[in-house]
């Protein structure tokens, strides 16, 4: 079985979240379980040179509106996954994020860049881009592909679609003046289509046309369909509900690995935990912190409203008085930085501040740290939750999407399925709560062992995860077949 696995960022080339994580180990997945995976990329720089480096070939040269563009076809690094990318120069050949400019602007044509990289898609999946492979699945991911089943959607021999939503928040809107420069067919611009209260919505499409949608955890496919957490399209997938499902993510359980992991200089595993204590004391050096037994406090993320920074920043006080230090890892918007950098100045011994992206680094606060926090207003699915507890560094996370798939209650869950802390309510008080529940919890070793043992011993892998998409290609072919979707 042939898939055509359409993303906008896949690791290690490009990467702003855990999109491009899992647009590596599920494809990788599905290879290993028999599927023919191919992914298809915009050609960014980073991508490009790792093209060159392959020596890829160059397989097609398309003329789409205005622009030529080359069809080039690697290998993803480190894989057997084939890879195509998408070369255009003169919307892709820019440095830096692949959604922004170095200000943190939107690019101003994203609507064409991602326009233009579907068209190429959707001629890929009808077999009209001049190449052998046709697949009989196209698998799309986020706003960025939405337009592809669009394009699909009337053609005959067409291949089946699933359409996989990330992040509802994203959507991908644009005026109405972008939409009818971008050439599409006037009868989509209605609500049931492609607008969405005035505006285009990218994402629309893939949630509309897409024969099923699937989204990252089973508890944030049931909370899009309310309109607390629906983003406005709650009424939409309510609508689709019998094409929707949710399919938990799974890790790259080779990348993340306590026991042989590059970026660290110990290792541990689930029965020798003993190294656990000096990753940790390597980090505090690392961060010029004090190297005591306090409990240390971790966070990795893109700082955005959905990451709950707010949170955090409010109940770091009264932990720092107490003696906790906390390490933090993140980039994005800026209006989170200035509360950050005034904990940091007043307790410069107990807090650690990067603001970057460090692939290295976010290993190393993985397997450091005591207790990972992940607030999060809501969340689809989150990994950093999963890499944790794979590293027997407990989560507290707020009990919202993937976060409460993963992670299990010291307080509500038997010792046997406990690994970690959860705040039900939406508030910085709860927050604190389940921490110092957690503070309470480290001072019996005991329980504390039990925790970390029983993160460490589940199951992340992607191995049934991948099956699961598995058998929903096969339904849709298979409906296809008989003509009766
Ligand atoms: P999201 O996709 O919403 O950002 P996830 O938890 O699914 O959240 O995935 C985030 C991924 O991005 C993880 O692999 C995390 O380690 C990584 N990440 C986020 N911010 C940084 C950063 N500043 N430095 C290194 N890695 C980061
Ligand atoms: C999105 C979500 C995150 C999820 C990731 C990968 O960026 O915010 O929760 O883990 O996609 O599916």
């Amino acid at each position: 079985i042939r898939i055509l696995y359409a993303t906008s960022e896949v690791f290690p080339l490009v990467k702003t979240g855990g999109l491009a994580d899992v647009s590596a180990s599920l494809p990788e997945a599905l290879c290993r379980l028999g599927y023919d995976v191919h992914i298809i990329l915009p050609g960014y720089p980073a991508a490009m040179e790792a093209a060159r480096n392959e020596s890829a070939l160059c397989k097609a040269r398309l003329q789409i509106g205005h622009h030529i563009v080359n069809l080039l076809q690697t290998r993803l690094p480190g894989t057997s996954v084939t890879l195509w990318l998408v070369d255009c120069p003169a919307l892709f050949d820019r440095a830096g994020n692949p959604y922004q400019n170095s200000k943190g602007e939107d690019w101003w044509d994203n609507a064409q860049r991602f326009e233009l990289f579907c068209r190429v898609a959707a001629l890929m999946a009808l077999g009209q881009a001049d190449i052998s492979w046709v697949p009989d699945i196209v698998h799309c991911n986020d706003w960025q592909t939405g337009l592809i089943p669009v394009f699909l959607e009337h053609q005959q021999n067409r291949p089946g679609t699933v359409f996989t939503i990330h992040n509802l928040a994203y959507q991908g809107l644009f005026p109405q003046e972008i939409f009818r420069a971008l050439g599409l067919a006037d009868s989509l611009w209605n609500m049931h289509e492609l607008e969405f209260h005035g505006e285009m919505s990218f994402i629309k499409g893939g949630l509309v046309f897409g024969d099923r949608i699937t989204t990252v955890s089973p508890g944030y496919a049931r909370e899009i369909q309310t309109p607390a957490y629906g983003c406005g399209l709650d009424g939409l997938l309510r609508h689709r509900q019998d094409k929707l499902c949710g399919i938990l993510n799974g890790i790259d359980t080779r990348l993340w690995n306590p026991e042989d992991d590059d970026c660290l200089e110990c290792h541990y595993s689930i029965g020798q935990l003993k190294n656990k204590a000096y990753c940790k004391a390597n980090l505090q050096q690392q961060l010029g912190l004090k190297p005591v037994k306090a409990p240390l406090l971790g966070f990795i993320g893109r700082m955005v409203e959905q990451k709950g920074l707010d949170w955090l920043v409010a109940v770091m006080p009264p932990l720092l008085e107490r003696g906790c230090q906390f390490a933090l890892l993140g980039s994005g918007d800026r209006r989170y930085e200035e509360p950050l950098k005034t904990l940091a100045l007043q307790w410069p011994e107990q807090v650690s501040l990067t603001l970057a992206y460090d692939e290295v680094l976010s290993h190393r606060i993985t397997a450091g740290c005591d207790l990972f926090m992940m607030p999060s207003r809501f969340e689809p699915c989150g990994l950093n939750q999963m890499y944790s507890l794979r590293y027997g560094t407990l989560p507290v996370v707020h009990a919202v999407g993937g976060l409460r798939d993963t992670v299990f209650d010291y307080a509500d869950e038997g010792p046997g399925k406990a690994n970690g802390f959860c705040f039900k309510e939406a508030t910085a008080a709860s927050f604190l709560g389940a921490i110092e529940r957690a503070l309470d919890c480290r001072k019996k070793p005991k329980s504390w062992r039990r925790l970390q043992h029983n993160g460490m011993s589940g199951d992340y892998s992607w191995k049934h995860r991948a099956q699961s998409y598995g058998d929903l290609y096969l339904g849709i072919m298979a409906e296809r077949a008989t003509g009766a979707n």
